[in-house]
């Protein structure tokens, strides 16, 4: 990976951060955490599910508060997320919209529990015109675990 690249991540409970800061340590890529406004989701996964399905059902995706750096210095930008409902978790739909315009490669990573579902799929089909490369996704109590030599291999092909 002989870019310039930004690692963005969403995590509510702290698995896609751990799958961020490896990631980090591999490239040595700028990385920063996003946010939306506190008491956005409970404390809860069944409770996270319920807000979100609202959000996707009235189309009120969550506020990003996190000032995203000038794009235009990267031409990369590795977005990750947890895996909500086999799918893409609303604030990391809130920053593909943010990104929308941005002229580099994105790449997904997601960390889920036990299926990643269609979450590369669903990325695709929220990114507009981004142009979205293959992406990393790894699960913490099932196949594939997170793995050195799979994580550097997707990151050279990048
Ligand atoms: C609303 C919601 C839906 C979830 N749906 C799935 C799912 O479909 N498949 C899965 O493997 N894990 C699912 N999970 C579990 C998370 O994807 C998993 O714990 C992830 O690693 C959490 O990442 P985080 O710690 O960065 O928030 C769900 C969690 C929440 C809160």
């Amino acid at each position: 990976m002989a870019k310039q690249a930004l690692i963005l991540y969403y995590s509510q409970f702290g698995n896609t951060a751990k799958l961020a800061g490896h990631l980090h340590q591999l490239t040595g890529a700028d990385i920063l955490q996003l946010k939306v406004p506190a008491g956005t989701f409970p404390d809860d996964m069944q409770e996270t599910d319920k807000v979100y399905q609202q959000q996707l059902t009235g189309g009120h995706l969550p506020p990003i508060t996190t000032t995203l750096p000038d794009l235009n210095y990267y031409d990369l930008v590795l977005l990750g997320g947890p895996v909500w409902d086999g799918k893409v978790a609303s604030p990391v739909l809130a920053a593909l919209q943010m990104l929308q315009g941005y002229q580099g490669e994105v790449a997904p990573f997601s960390s889920g529990w036990s299926d990643t579902g269609k979450y590369q799929e669903d990325f695709v089909a929220h990114a507009g015109k981004l142009k979205v490369v293959a992406g990393y996704h790894v699960l913490t109590h099932a196949n594939p675990r997170f793995n050195q030599l799979a994580a550097g291999s997707w990151l050279r092909k990048l």
